[in-house]
């Protein structure tokens, strides 16, 4: 590759796409363009040094103005090289496609790539001159900066003992239950108590742990973050939804409130509203609140004691977040660090307790410093000594936001090159914003932050960039439901720094109301966050003019005012996930031929008939029902995830899209055979999810074809098969598919498909974490095989549609060692015995019957699940109501002494719902699982 030749750890992700590209201009392809070479030549070498001299102003501790400035300049200078150098390869590469159409149009192309060279040309002579002088300002100034160097594909496991298990949350308990007593109090009457205390001392965890603990026993309850900037209407939305209330996005706040405190009026409920700044908007806020003499509690956070103060109901429901205490703190930090607080070399004793006692008390310090230390390659008490001498003096008296700024700076300072920018990109989404992982990696693939080194596929190098700032504790991990990171949290501090440094950088400019965006720069926007709140925004003619070289536009929230998008020619990252109140017309989206990364959420969405010109899009991602799909994406050479709702049409071809990574979803039923076995070609395919609908014939011939496809499938890691209605479908067919074996399947969704037996292949699906399957049977060999060879299984669901007469026993040598949650589709429940030992990590039960065929059983030996904390009954509803409730009646009686003979006292919720498979109404339409909580 051209580009291997160069040092590729640079800044803040700018320099390197374009010293890569210089060395593309470099190669043959080019080389017929008179003096280029030369040119082009000179430029690297400049940009080259310029570049390591950015490097070293990174890792500096303080730089002085001009340095500053100059390095802004720098950067600002790269990105309109690349722009440049983009645009030009991208003319020639049209060209050289209308070569290939004939003579005629060869003439008339000519003097096109004529005019292009004259412009490059000319475009590489301006370059040259600010290179020049900006190089010459360097040596003017002697920026050259004297710094000391700085350190240096999964998460850390480390890490989920202080994120996911509350148990171990280190020094919380005292605390939690403290306030524990203060919200469970006898007190009738509608209660406000606050959490107030510094930033970084965690708030909200312990807001969350009282929420997890007792939120149970409230008949409803929501968890609410507001933000520094707050937005009641979100907030009050947020709540309807949380209260499963209808949400309404053109009405008065008055109206919201007012529908709220209807639902309330009468109930027991418990919300909390997180990291209040402001005494304001308590004032609408607070007009949610119905007093009522049920019980019934809100909790809020705050750093402001004068807002704790005006919201609480008296000084006795303050409670002051403590900082952790010596023990806890040292805890704390040698966990994160040796796994342990016991097992770790004794000549660390000293130097921690002194990096401790500049920590605090902190969580938020401690883990940061912590993971710092954890991610250097080796443990070196020099390396600690160091750290120690950067860290300021403090005492929980005096520790500041500037100290814990400082430490979330010098962590920020310690990434390796190719992270930072990765990192500040976090600055285009919105406080409190639970990120998702997979749009990260494919925007900073977009982006072109990502390294990819020879024979790695780039998606996974990407992914290992997410975990390492996960380990690093730059960003905070969310667990999903099979215990893996899917997604994750900034910091609001950690916000604040991204704020600040993309700031000096130019890196993001974030508007935040449409007034605040007429602020005039002298530097073009490169990267725009649209976060309004109002469906009225004006557009903002100042910032338009500066938008012209605009690479990346991120929407969130509600926006009545769309980017004139089609004028931005350099874009390469669009993603709209805002509520619009105006339709989104992407119909001249060809024109922004630079484009790879395309997500709209907002609905409708009108796309052109053909994108072909987007020959650089790799990710496209819809999810507006109303739009239709470009017939030719299949042509789009470099398209990786395409992502489109369910119901989709595909156009022909799909197995053209070799690099396809994912795929979602794939309707089975309006594609035609051919289709469906070009599948197999997508041999790149890690993620499919299949979807199928009512209308198909019995027996397919659809599931031959799948069956063929599916075993080309090598690489896949996540295979849903969704199937809408009708469970009793037979799968038969793919009991023999598996072949070879999917090594790498981690997610394997056939709940909507039934097989006569457990398929015997699935034995050698050795990574699977999650399986849910139908199945008319299920015998004491299958268990024992699901149990024992798949080491990973954390999430086990099993339909039985059929009456079960085998028994089956689950006991300690079953295997299922790290499996979480169980849930079981049947009717009977007799066969079902647990023994002594059995599932030790199950914390949760579904269970899904029908009460008119149920064996009035309940699984033999629940008492066994030693971690059992829940138990959720889906109770399916029948005709007759009477019927219904007495059985409904028995059902909860002998569940609840199932229950109240546990250890645990396991949590146990009742839902009432129609069955999701086993029946069509009459008029053959699907049913709606609708639940209805029953407490
Ligand atoms: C994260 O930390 C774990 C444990 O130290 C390590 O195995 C893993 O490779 C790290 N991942 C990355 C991407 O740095
Ligand atoms: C904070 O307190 C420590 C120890 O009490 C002291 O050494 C340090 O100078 C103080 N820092 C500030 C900024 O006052
Ligand atoms: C598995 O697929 C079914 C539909 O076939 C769906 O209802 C269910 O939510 C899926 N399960 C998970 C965990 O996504
Ligand atoms: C399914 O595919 C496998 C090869 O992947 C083949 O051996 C088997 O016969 C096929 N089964 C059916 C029923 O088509």
């Amino acid at each position: 590759m051209a580009a291997a030749g160069i040092a590729v750890s640079v800044t803040m992700g700018v320099m390197k796409p374009v010293l890569e590209k210089l060395a593309i201009l470099m190669g043959d392809k080019y080389k017929k363009i008179k003096g280029l070479r030369k040119e082009v030549n000179f430029l690297r070498e400049e940009l080259s040094a310029m570049n390591d001299l950015l490097e070293k102003m990174d890792a500096a501790d303080k730089l002085d103005p001009q340095a500053k400035s100059w390095r802004k300049d720098i950067i600002d200078m790269s990105y309109d090289i690349e722009d440049c150098i983009d645009h030009f390869m991208d003319r020639v590469g049209e060209a050289e496609a209308r070569d290939k159409l004939g003579i005629l149009q060869k003439a008339s192309n000519c003097l096109k790539t004529f005019k292009d060279r004259y412009r490059i040309a000319n475009q590489i002579k301006k370059i040259k001159t600010r290179v020049i002088q900006t190089s010459q300002r360097r040596d003017r100034y002697k920026l050259d900066v004297c710094i000391s160097s700085t350190t240096t594909v999964d998460v850390d496991p480390r890490l989920s003992a202080i994120y996911k298990d509350s148990t171990t949350l280190v020094g919380i308990d005292t605390q939690k239950e403290e306030l524990i007593r203060l919200v469970m109090d006898e007190e009738q009457r509608l209660k406000v108590v606050s959490i107030v205390g510094f930033g970084g001392l965690g708030k909200t965890t312990l807001a969350n742990e009282v929420y997890r603990e007792v939120g149970a026993q409230f008949s409803c309850k929501a968890f609410v973050s507001i933000s520094q900037k707050p937005d009641v209407t979100r907030l009050l939305n947020s709540v309807l939804s949380q209260l499963e209330l209808p949400q309404y996005s053109n009405v008065y706040d008055m109206d919201l409130i007012n529908h709220i405190r209807k639902h309330l009026a009468d109930k027991r409920y418990f919300i909390i509203i997180d990291d209040l700044w402001d005494v304001e908007p308590w004032g609408t806020i607070s007009c949610v609140f119905v007093t009522n003499n049920q019980h019934s509690r809100v909790l809020i956070t705050t750093r402001n004691e004068n807002v704790a103060k005006a919201c609480s109901s008296g000084y006795r429901c303050i409670h002051n977040m403590q900082p952790l205490s010596e023990e806890d703190s040292r805890k704390l930090f040698l966990t994160r660090i040796f796994g342990s607080e016991d097992d770790f070399p004794s000549q660390f004793i000293d130097i921690s307790n002194e990096i401790l006692k500049k920590c605090a008390g902190l969580p938020l310090a401690i883990i940061t410093v912590a993971s710092m230390l954890a991610c250097q390659p080796r443990v070196l008490v020099k390396q600690w000594e160091k750290l120690r001498n950067s860290l300021a003096t403090s005492s929980p008296e005096n520790f500041s936001w500037a100290n814990m700024m400082h430490i979330l700076d010098l962590s920020y300072k310690s990434l390796p090159h190719h992270l930072k920018a990765c990192f500040l990109y976090l600055g285009t989404y919105p406080e409190d914003h639970q990120i998702s992982k997979v749009d990260l990696v494919r925007q900073w693939v977009a982006e072109n932050f990502v390294n990819k080194p020879p024979g790695q596929d780039i998606w996974d190098v990407a992914e290992s960039y997410f975990n390492e700032l996960v380990n690093r504790s730059m960003i905070q991990p969310i667990y999903d439901y099979i215990s893996v990171v899917s997604h994750c949290k900034v910091h609001d501090m950690m916000l604040d720094l991204i704020s600040i440094r993309c700031k000096e950088d130019n890196f993001i400019s974030v508007v935040h109301d449409s007034r605040a965006m007429a602020e005039p720069s002298q530097y073009l926007v490169r990267r725009l966050s649209v976060n309004l709140r109002n469906i009225e925004g004006k557009i903002p003619v100042a910032l338009s003019s500066g938008l012209s070289h605009v690479r990346c536009i991120a929407m969130f929230r509600t926006s009545g005012w769309l980017p004139p998008l089609l004028d931005f020619k350099f874009l390469r990252v669009l993603c709209i996930e805002c509520w619009m109140a105006q339709t989104i017309d992407l119909t001249g989206i060809c024109e922004l031929s630079l484009l790879r990364y395309l997500k709209v959420a907002g609905d409708p969405v009108i796309l052109p008939n053909k994108i072909q010109r987007l020959q650089h899009l790799e990710t496209l991602e819809l999810h507006s029902l109303r739009s239709h799909v470009p017939s030719d994406i299949v042509e789009l050479p470099h398209l990786s995830h395409l992502i489109l709702p369910t119901g989709t049409v595909l156009p022909e071809g799909i197995g053209k899209v070799k690099l396809l990574h994912t795929l979602k979803e794939f309707c089975v039923l309006t594609s035609s055979s051919e289709s469906i076995e070009g599948l197999g070609e997508l041999t790149n395919l890690e993620e499919l999810r299949i979807h199928n609908s009512v209308g198909l014939p019995r027996t397919p011939r659809w599931i031959a074809a799948l069956n063929s496809s599916l075993g080309k499938l090598s690489n896949l890691k996540i295979l849903y098969v969704k199937y809408s209605i009708d469970g009793h479908f037979c799968a038969d067919a793919l009991s023999s598919c598996a072949y070879p074996p999917f090594s790498k399947l981690g997610e394997l969704n056939l709940s909507g498909l039934t097989f006569s037996r457990v398929p015997r292949w699935l034995g050698d699906l050795c990574s699977l974490r999650l399986l849910l399957l139908g199945v008319k049977k299920i015998l004491q060999e299958d268990v024992d095989m699901i149990g024992t060879r798949l080491p990973s299984l954390v999430r086990l669901g099993l339909r039985i549609p059929a009456f079960q007469t085998d028994r089956v026993v689950i006991a300690g040598s079953t295997g299922f060692r790290v499996l979480k949650f169980f849930s079981l589709d049947c009717d009977g429940m007799s066969w079902l015995t647990f023994e002594a030992g059995a599932m030790p990590k199950l914390g949760e039960i579904q269970l899904e019957l029908d009460p008119g065929k149920w064996d009035v059983a309940v699984p033999a030996g629940l008492e066994h699940l030693c971690s059992l904390q829940k138990i959720e009954l889906l109770i399916m509803r029948f005709r007759r109501l009477e019927e219904e409730n007495a059985a409904v009646v028995q059902v909860k009686s002998m569940f609840q002494d199932a229950v109240n003979a546990h250890l645990n006292r396991p949590a146990l919720q009742f839902y009432q719902g129609w069955p999701r498979f086993k029946e069509l109404r009459e008029d053959g339409t699907s049913v709606e699982n609708e639940l209805l909580a029953l407490n």
